[in-house]
């Protein structure tokens, strides 16, 4: 019988839940490693933290290396389809970590839970998306005052803090895990770019050899979607805004066209901006019979669903995560996980390795602003570059990878300007 707060689907899945939370741990060295050296140290002694994340395997074991470096914690979900209902049973009936999610809750009940989650007075917030963030500046103030800070894991969540920021309207420092490059260039491109396809293809089924794959935004999640749907032999077409990074997806060797035209061409079409309405009515109007929609960012409005459902005539649900919509013209627009992030809805999100590197952040970074004695400024900071460096190092490590080392002569000749030809 449950004796912590908590409010899950279903106590009974934990032993399920425990089994794939052990499975995934045999991918997360660094976790491991970090497990091992902070249950002896407990450098988050009694630190109150309040986790809004994916509630997966790999958050799991996250909460569980916090826990043994001596954190007070508790978990709420950041997104109301990612939920692992074994995983946040296990983490209640076996690890002893308060959990507020259930998959598929509904937006009331998801705030709900951001509640009770901030119910537990934290001195420390781990937001993935900045929910947490938010609905302290929003409504629970009296919080701020005793705040150490927080940290943020992902693009989405860093561009909102940054944006408080600029206005003079981040009360409490944050740390964003998401710049770290042991975490965007790895978890951002590899894990995004893996399980972006796991969730297209576990929801549809469709062969993507031969399609036209058009992957809307170029960033490191788009990178990567795109060169795994490119290893696919899928033709992959890229859209973007930035210049810059439209002539690195050209000479990448992706064709590179506006929404409008890559619109009309498509058979997949997945967004990876972090913005609001990048594939809108004017695109919707011109999609192929059967044009696959998905969407890779955090939240659910990249996709303009409104439009969508105002447009069509009819819509049923062939496949779980797959809404196929049908237009008055007779044409089926297919959107897969209602939009939402499709690697956690359709799929398990980036898997276990990847999320070593990011998780191993959070969790250095959660003993950065423990253990400092003077708080952070209010704003937006970088993960110290030591945290970064410290992360790759332990990640070689546990790949048995072995590098080499500047020569005095070689750190010498960096340092120095005036050897030359
Ligand atoms: N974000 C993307 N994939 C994830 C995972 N497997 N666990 C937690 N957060 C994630």
């Amino acid at each position: 019988m449950t004796a912590i707060n908590s409010d899950i689907r279903d106590p009974g899945l934990a032993a399920t839940g425990r089994e794939r939370i052990e499975w995934a741990w045999q991918e997360m060295p660094v976790l491991q490693e970090l497990m091992h050296r902070f249950s002896e140290s407990r450098p988050l002694q009694g630190m109150r933290m309040s986790g809004c994340l994916h509630i997966t395997t790999e958050t799991a074991n996250l909460a569980r290396t916090l826990k043994s470096a001596g954190a007070d914690l508790v978990l709420c979900a950041s997104n109301p389809l990612s939920t692992q209902d074994d995983v946040a049973a296990a983490l209640v009936e076996e690890f002893g970590i308060p959990v507020y999610a259930i998959r598929g809750e509904s937006t009331e009940l998801y705030y709900q839970h951001i509640n009770a989650a901030l119910d537990h007075q934290p001195v420390i917030t781990m937001d993935d998306g900045a929910d947490l963030v938010s609905t302290i500046h929003k409504s629970r103030r009296e919080l701020i005052p005793t705040m150490r800070g927080g940290t943020e894991e992902t693009t989405t969540g860093v561009i909102r803090l940054r944006a408080m920021a600029q206005q003079g309207a981040l009360e409490f420092p944050i740390l964003a895990v998401n710049d770290a490059m042991t975490k965007h260039l790895f978890d951002n491109r590899y894990g995004t770019g893996q399980s972006a396809l796991d969730g297209v293809i576990r929801a549809t089924n469709i062969l993507l050899a031969g399609k036209t794959f058009v992957v809307v935004g170029y960033g490191w999640c788009g990178r990567g979607i795109a060169m795994r749907a490119k290893g696919h032999g899928a033709h992959v077409v890229i859209t973007e805004v930035d210049p810059l990074r439209a002539l690195e997806a050209s000479m990448d060797g992706y064709r590179v066209m506006p929404l409008r035209e890559a619109a009309r061409i498509a058979n997949f079409i997945i967004t990876a901006t972090g913005d609001k309405h990048v594939v809108d009515q004017s695109h919707l109007e011109v999609m192929n019979d059967g044009c696959v929609l998905a969407n890779s960012g955090h939240f659910n409005v990249e996709i303009n669903i409104p439009a969508l459902e105002a447009m069509s005539v009819s819509h049923h649900r062939p496949r779980p995560s797959v809404d196929e919509y049908t237009l008055a013209d007779g044409r089926r627009l297919r959107l897969l996980a209602e939009g939402r992030l499709v690697n956690l809805a359709a799929a398990e999100g980036h898997p276990s390795a990847v999320m070593d590197m990011s998780f191993a952040n959070q969790v250095l970074c959660a003993v950065y602003l423990a253990g400092r004695q003077e708080k952070l400024e209010n704003t937006v900071h970088r993960v110290p570059l030591n945290i970064d460096q410290q992360v790759a190092r332990l990640k070689l490590t546990a790949m048995q990878l072995e590098i080499d080392s500047l020569t005095e002569e070689q750190a010498h000749y960096l340092a120095s300007w005036q050897e030359g030809t």
